[in-house]
């Protein structure tokens, strides 16, 4: 088989994802997010499609760009409401085996404590299934629901975000040594001279501290990293092992990963040790003619409202004062960069307006829309991964289920019978099923590196009287 085709669910647990406006699709089925049911059936769905992974969103505010207020986002349902998607793992891993859950979640308003915590809780309860997007954030409504009068400027989130991953580290792969848990009726559970008290001390970090969890199946959780802008490529270079990238076209993307991969290099690392997933919404029928019947019925439904309210939260400008036929351009600002590249510098052959992307963005967000039969699409898909190097797609919906179901449905038997896609999951956990090199990060990643660092040196035994 060639290298085979990657497949992830991009999914959050809100009414509207990336797909504003469709929720009021008679078939659609988003208004069940607040219950269990439709999740245990999505994880059940994508499991039986060989997905690796449920990448699952998330934000801590509310889309208040559009009109200075959020109330775009709460006539739309644009991301609001949203719950916590940590929750919905236990759930889901209780009714699949092998499914991955990248799960999104912020480090800038939690100490590498608590995130370490509940991140080896999951691993443990997933049995070494878990992924963490690591992500800054980019709503300043989150930072001033938090305490902060508005997010720390682009670049310094990034500085942040290394000294967080030093930390966290510590706790994940230092804390307790290999041989830690004796788990002996007579020793006792576990061996005091292996667990350590692991320090850090940084201008934004302070921690002394006992991991509370014993190692989990792959100590670190698989790690992923959605950034594009120099400093995002630089932090994904050095830690992430699966990189989500998001725009709408090949001609955007494919300079994008070339850097990755380079930067890859310079730090030390394969060009291949990163796993790269497009964003992609598959709309797909038996035939040419009913998938683009199908496309045109979802579009009957979108709120360009609702557009957008999430295009403003993730370039940062408010589009209520635009016209929209008026072109858009590069503005630098404190939100995230690739959203703003996609549409403006990203493809210097391509202007859109703002009706555009409007249009482009309310099915399924940035990603480009695979429309067609099953053997349309699996060329389409083919012809990206030639054109920009990616190992694979991040599926985003239209409708929900019914998108998933026709991924399922029609397009993995092509890919298969193609032989572009797996037809069985490899053993182990999610570290293993994606690179089959062993359930624990391996060097020159940094967290191997802190695995190996002399505790004496990092850290002091759980009896030294500082620790008590
Ligand atoms: C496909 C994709 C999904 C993302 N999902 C989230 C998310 O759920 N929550 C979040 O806070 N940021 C998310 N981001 C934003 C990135 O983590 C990052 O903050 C943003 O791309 C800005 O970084 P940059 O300026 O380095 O590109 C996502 C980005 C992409 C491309």
């Amino acid at each position: 088989m060639t290298k085979p085709i990657l497949l992830n669910a991009f999914a959050m647990n809100t009414l509207t994802h990336q797909s504003p406006g469709l929720w009021r699709h008679p078939r659609d089925r988003s208004r069940e997010f607040n219950r269990l049911p439709i999740w245990l059936e999505l994880a059940k769905l994508w499991e039986r499609g060989l997905f690796d992974g449920v990448f699952l969103a998330d934000v801590l505010g509310p889309y208040d760009v559009y009109g200075g207020n959020a109330d775009g986002a709460v006539r739309s349902g644009a991301q609001l409401p949203t719950n916590d998607p940590m929750m919905l793992i236990p759930a889901m891993a209780a009714v699949t085996q092998n499914l991955g859950f990248g799960v999104t979640v912020s480090l800038s308003y939690e100490p590498p404590y608590l995130m370490a915590r509940r991140l080896s809780t999951l691993d443990h309860l997933t049995d070494g299934r878990v992924g963490w997007n690591i992500v800054t954030s980019y709503l300043d409504s989150a930072a001033r629901a938090l305490g902060q009068p508005r997010q720390r400027a682009h670049d310094d989130r990034y500085a942040i975000a290394e000294d967080y991953m030093t930390a966290i580290y510590k706790l994940w792969e230092q804390s307790w040594e290999e041989g830690a848990v004796v788990a002996d009726p007579v020793r006792g559970y576990g061996d005091p001279s292996r667990v350590h008290v692991v320090r850090h001390s940084s201008e934004h970090l302070s921690m002394e501290a006992l991991h509370l969890c014993e190692p989990s199946p792959q100590r670190t959780p698989m790690l992923y990293q959605a950034g594009s802008s120099p400093p995002g490529q630089a932090f994904a270079a050095r830690h992430a092992e699966c990189v989500f990238v998001s725009g709408p076209s090949a001609a955007v993307i494919g300079p994008r990963v070339a850097k990755l991969r380079a930067a890859l290099v310079a730090a030390g690392r394969r060009p291949d040790s990163i796993k790269v997933f497009a964003l992609a919404t598959v709309v797909v029928a038996p035939t040419t003619a009913q998938a683009r019947e199908k496309l045109a019925d979802y579009r009957d439904y979108v709120d360009h409202e609702g557009a957008l309210v999430l295009m403003g939260g993730w370039m940062g400008v408010d589009f209520a004062g635009y016209a929209f036929d008026q072109k858009i351009r590069f503005i630098e600002n404190d939100a995230g960069r690739a959203a703003m590249e996609n549409f403006t510098r990203g493809d210097p052959g391509r202007e859109w307006t703002v009706r555009e992307v409007a249009e482009h963005v309310a099915i399924g967000g940035a990603g480009p829309v695979f429309v067609g039969s099953p053997s349309d699409v699996a060329e389409t898909m083919q012809a990206w991964i030639k054109e920009t190097d990616v190992d694979g797609f991040n599926l985003a919906y239209a409708l929900l289920p019914e998108s998933f179901e026709d991924a399922v449905n029609l397009l993995v038997p092509e890919l298969q019978s193609r032989g572009l896609y797996k037809t069985a999951y490899a053993p182990g956990t999610l570290r293993d099923k994606l690179f089959g090199e062993g359930p624990l990060l391996a060097d020159p990643h940094p967290a191997a590196t802190a695995r190996r660092l002399s505790h004496s040196a990092a850290a002091a035994v759980v009896s030294d009287p500082v620790a008590v």
